[in-house]
């Protein structure tokens, strides 16, 4: 009787497993973003405590966003700019900016951001 229920609980750790590795999650100080932090594979923006984090990808052709000028996100390749929102405010990309789950605890200080 011992051995099915642990194999039972093998099998569900093996699956908790695969769930996992499909994502990544990203622990930020909330005290490294001034308004911008822009990393290689998220951005995270700030407005005060609220913060929103996006997958760091420009919507026309998929550049990686490298730079914050004038209070916007600059994409490299075609001159792309997004505001704090994700919302384009120049083009060539039209859609905003993919959104990725985050967690703000103000206890801790971090922002849990999962991709
Ligand atoms: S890929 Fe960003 S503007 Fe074209």
């Amino acid at each position: 009787m011992v051995l099915p229920i642990s194999m039972a609980i093998g099998a569900m750790l093996r699956r908790q497993k695969k769930l996992v590795q499909g994502s990544k999650t990203y622990v930020v100080k909330a005290s490294e973003v001034a308004d911008f932090l822009v990393l290689d594979a998220i951005i995270i923006t700030r407005q005060g405590n609220n913060f929103l984090a996006f997958e760091n990808r420009c919507t026309h052709l998929g550049c990686r966003i490298r730079e914050v000028r004038d209070g916007l996100l600059h994409c490299p390749c075609h001159g792309s700019r997004f505001n704090k929102e994700g919302m384009p405010a120049k083009g060539p990309a039209a859609s905003p900016l993919s959104r990725l789950p985050s967690v703000y605890s103000s206890e801790s200080g971090k922002i849990w951001v999962r991709i």
